[in-house]
This record gives structure tokens, C-alpha cells and sequence, in this order.
């Protein structure tokens, strides 16, 4: 087969390994406008771990965990940013950017432990357990961050947890991350029902049977997976810890029970690493393409707001999250 490279084929160098030459020219118009509308709009773009290779290699500025992610969208210097992951991370970014314009390709690219918590269900764990801190993860809403007194994510959790300095924390919304925490801290927990759609649906088994079929296989498990899952992992961290594992140990095989694009992403830095590729989908995630990218930098949309009562004490939470 000879295919033509299209301009960029220089950014096909850094993907070929993920990315088949056939479905290049299917991605290089839209990158080569980004790259472009990027420039004349002083627009950078933030992208999670999760995103596919075209955008997390070929347009992202900035890539990372959600604790990256946030910490580095307080020193964005651009006018516009774009946020390629989903509703919450954008609002996180400008919760911490409020005169900047930010922008999410999709408005449905939710989650479902945002969606699992409301505000008012919040309200109501305080009225049940009167003086106990709330420690909210920042998969949820403004509103639900609004209610609590400090944020975490999966990379600073325990962190966070130890640094209020009490014998028992509410921590909401993902019953599993909570779960997973409490076996590492002497602070009760106090968990709330909800769950990650994607890393809920891994088993102990599935880990059995790729230890069987991939002798020696190194099992990393995101803390989103159930605590019997991340027990029979050999590591349990963040997207960013999964990846700088990868990097640090260079397993010669390994499994990342997360979701798809990451094995991906982090393959692309370690070609002499054997990635096994079971992966469950974020639907959610998979919604930002190049195509809305570039139509949110075109057409300036969707744009971020939020209520500037609501952000004042949302924002509080997470930079108190900064701060551990
Ligand atoms: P981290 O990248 O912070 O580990 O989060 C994973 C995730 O599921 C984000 O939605
Ligand atoms: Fe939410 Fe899970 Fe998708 Fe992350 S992977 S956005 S936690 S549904």
C-alpha cells in the first residue's frame, strides 16, 4: 500500500505506532486547522489521558491526570482554552481561570459519578453526619463542589484525606475510590453509592485469566476499579501514576485496566513495553473529536459559565486541594 502524507506528516511520525498510515488523511485537515486556529485565537488546549491519540499527541498542549490537568490550568497564559475531557474538568478549569473563555467540544460529555450526586444530596449527608468534612472528588458538578469543604482526585486522595487531620471524612461520590483509600488510611470513611461506569465493570477475574494467558503480565488497576480488583493488581494509581509506572519500571508486558486510550497514549513513549489491550470505553470521554474541537475554536462553543455565587465557594474547594 503507498499512501500520500499529507502536510503534518511530521506529527505522523510521533502516532504511527497507534495510528494506521490509511487513516491518516482522515485527521490531517482538521489538525492542520486547529494547529492554525490555535495561533489566531491564543487558544491552547488541555486534554486528559483518555483522549485518542490524534488529539492527545497531534493538537494538546497540555495532557494529564485531572490533578495535572487542574494545576496546570492555573498557569495557562492563553485567552481561550479548550478542554478535551469532560463537563467537570472544564468546569475545574475555569473555576481556576474565570476571566478566560473555556470551551467544551460536546455539552454531553458527562460522567456518571457526576451524574450520581446532587447538591441537595449533599446537604442531606451534613444534616446526617453533623461537623464531618466533606472530601468530594472532582468528577462531580460546580454545585456539588460548591457544597463541600475540599476536592481531591485519585492522584492525591489519601493525601487529602490525612491532611484535615479528623478521625472520619465523608468522601463522595465514588464508593470504590473510597474504598480503596480507606484500606490505605487509619481515617474512617464514610462513602457515598456511586461508581465510574467504565472501571466498575472490571473483574478479579478478567485479571485471572490475563495472568494466565500473558505469562508474567504486569497488572496496573485505576482506583476507580472495585477494591477486590485493585487487590489482585500489582499497582493501583492515577492515569498519571499508571503512566509514569510504565515509564519508571518498564514492565516488558503490561495490562492497564482503564480505559482504552491510554494504552495508546503511554505505548506511543515506550516502544519496547507489550501492551495487552483489554479496555473498557468511556462513552463519555469519546465524544470530543477533532471535528468539535475545531468547531468549538471556529464557532466559539460551548462556553463555560458558572453562577459566580457557586463558583466562589466551588473554587475554594479546589484550591484548598492545591494547597495539600
Ligand atoms: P485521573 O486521570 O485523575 O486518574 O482520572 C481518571 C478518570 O476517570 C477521569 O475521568
Ligand atoms: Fe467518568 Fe469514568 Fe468516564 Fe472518567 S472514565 S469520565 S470517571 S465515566
Amino acid at each position: 500500500m503507498s499512501a500520500m502524507l499529507p502536510s503534518g506528516a511530521s506529527l505522523y511520525d510521533r502516532v504511527r505506532r497507534v495510528i494506521p498510515l490509511i487513516e491518516w488523511p482522515t485527521f490531517s485537515d482538521d489538525i492542520d486547522a486547529i494547529l492554525g486556529l490555535k495561533r489566531q485565537r491564543n487558544a491552547v488546549i488541555l486534554a486528559h489521558n483518555y483522549q485518542t491519540p490524534e488529539i492527545f499527541h497531534c493538537v494538546a498542549d497540555i495532557v494529564g491526570d485531572s490533578l495535572a490537568l487542574a494545576r496546570k490550568a492555573m498557569a495557562v497564559e492563553a485567552d481561550v482554552i479548550v478542554l478535551a475531557g469532560v463537563h467537570f474538568m472544564a468546569e475545574t478549569a475555569k473555576l481556576l481561570n474565570p476571566e478566560k473563555t473555556v470551551l467544551i467540544p460536546d455539552l454531553k460529555a458527562g460522567c456518571s459519578l457526576a451524574d450520581s450526586i446532587t447538591a441537595a444530596d449533599v446537604r442531606l449527608l451534613r444534616q446526617r453526619y453533623p461537623g464531618v468534612p466533606v472530601v468530594t472528588y472532582v468528577n462531580t458538578s460546580v454545585e456539588v463542589k460548591a457544597e463541600s469543604d475540599i476536592c481531591c482526585t485519585s492522584g492525591n486522595a489519601k493525601a487529602v484525606v490525612e491532611s484535615l487531620g479528623v478521625a472520619r471524612v465523608i468522601m463522595l461520590p465514588d464508593e470504590y475510590l473510597a474504598q480503596n483509600i480507606a484500606a490505605q488510611t487509619d481515617v474512617e470513611i464514610i462513602a457515598w453509592k456511586g461508581h465510574c461506569e467504565v472501571h466498575e465493570r472490571f473483574t478479579p477475574a478478567d485479571i485471572r485469566q490475563l495472568r494466565e494467558d500473558h505469562p508474567g503480565v504486569t497488572v496496573l488497576a485505576h482506583p476507580e476499579c472495585p477494591p477486590d480488583v485493585v487487590a489482585e493488581a500489582d499497582f493501583s494509581g492515577s492515569t498519571a501514576a499508571m503512566s509514569d509506572y510504565v515509564g519508571s519500571q518498564k514492565p516488558p508486558r503490561v495490562v492497564l485496566m482503564t480505559e482504552c486510550s491510554m494504552s495508546d497514549n503511554v505505548s506511543v513513549e515506550h516502544p519496547d513495553v507489550e501492551f495487552i489491550r483489554p479496555c473498557n470505553l468511556c462513552p463519555h470521554m469519546k465524544r470530543i473529536t477533532l471535528a468539535n474541537i475545531r468547531a468549538a475554536l471556529e464557532r466559539n462553543r460551548h462556553e463555560v459559565t458558572i453562577e459566580p455565587e457557586i463558583a466562589g465557594r466551588a473554587r475554594l474547594a479546589v484550591e484548598r486541594m492545591l494547597s495539600v
